[in-house]
């Protein structure tokens, strides 16, 4: 059974450190910055703790960087002279596996593509792990890890990593920003965002049945200009979100020629 280090105690290593001990694999350490989280989910993960990488267990073989995004690389330099030649990854999808080369010799990545917040479970056997690493051992190590704790698996490289992420803001922070947006406009006339609930279930479904740029609808893609043109005016006490509407109409249909 693979010694395994988790470094943060953040939404990730909560979430990642507790499926792993469900799945007899149970986190060796946990190191934090700060001490009282650091204790709190070690308890939970009934695993010791440090704050220093001074006290690296040195028989570790697996450790998962879980910190926020500009901290890896630090945290990694920090790491660095005890880590020997463990396998060390970092969990992000916006960051390169390579950051982590100056400081670490044996790298690489192991990334849930999934929203994580502390008041959800996560669905495990929904998750796409997306891993890679320097050496292809390691690879199916993590691919091992990966389907132990979950079901669906990648291996994808630094570079196409880059452009899933893109595409993830595009697929979920995007998207829920136009729900967003949507709400507010129903709540500014006294009505509930339910009303659209099954709206957007059904967008869902189809998005997800077939390609969703074959299930666009709408005054857009119509090219329904005098609907639009109504629609821009009722946005008019709300520039960003007028300017927002041209884009994305113009971005669906580029011939409708507007401002
Ligand atoms: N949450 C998600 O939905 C999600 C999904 C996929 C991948 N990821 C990736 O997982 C990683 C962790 O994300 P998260 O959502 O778990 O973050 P988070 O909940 O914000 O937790 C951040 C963790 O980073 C530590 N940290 C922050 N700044 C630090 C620094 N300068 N030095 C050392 N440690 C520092 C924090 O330590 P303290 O406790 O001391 O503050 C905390 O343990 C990120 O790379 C993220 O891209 C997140």
């Amino acid at each position: 059974m693979p010694k395994i280090v988790l470094v943060g105690a953040g939404r990730i290593a909560w979430h990642l450190g507790r499926r792993l001990k469900g799945k007899g694999l149970p986190v060796a350490q946990l190191i934090n910055r700060s001490e009282e989280k650091a204790r709190e989910l070690a308890d939970t993960l009934q695993t010791s703790w440090s704050t220093n990488f001074a006290d690296l267990l040195p028989d570790a073989d697996w450790i998962i960087i879980a910190v926020r995004d500009d901290a890896i690389t630090s945290v990694a330099e920090s790491m660095s002279p005890f880590v020997g030649d463990c396998l060390v990854t970092h969990t992000s999808g916006g960051t390169a596996g390579a950051v982590l080369a100056p400081f670490i010799p044996r790298y690489g990545v192991f990334y849930p593509l999934q929203s994580f917040s502390f008041e959800h479970t996560p669905v495990w056997s929904k998750i796409p792990f997306c891993v890679d690493a320097i050496n292809q051992e390691d690879v199916l190590f993590l691919k091992r890890i990966a389907k132990t704790i979950g079901n669906l698996v990648y291996q994808v490289t630094d570079n196409q990593r880059t452009y899933l992420h893109v595409a993830a803001v595009f697929a979920n922070n995007f998207a829920n920003h136009c729900f967003s947006i949507a709400e507010k406009i129903l709540d500014e006339q006294d009505l509930p965002f339910e009303l659209l609930h099954p709206l957007m279930e059904e967008t869902l479904a189809k998005a997800l049945q077939d390609s969703p740029g074959r299930m666009q609808t709408g005054p857009a893609i119509r090219g329904d200009t005098a609907t639009i043109g109504r629609h821009l005016d009722l946005l008019m006490q709300h520039p960003d979100w007028q300017e927002l509407y041209k884009q994305l109409s113009k971005n669906i249909n580029g011939e409708l020629g507007m401002p």
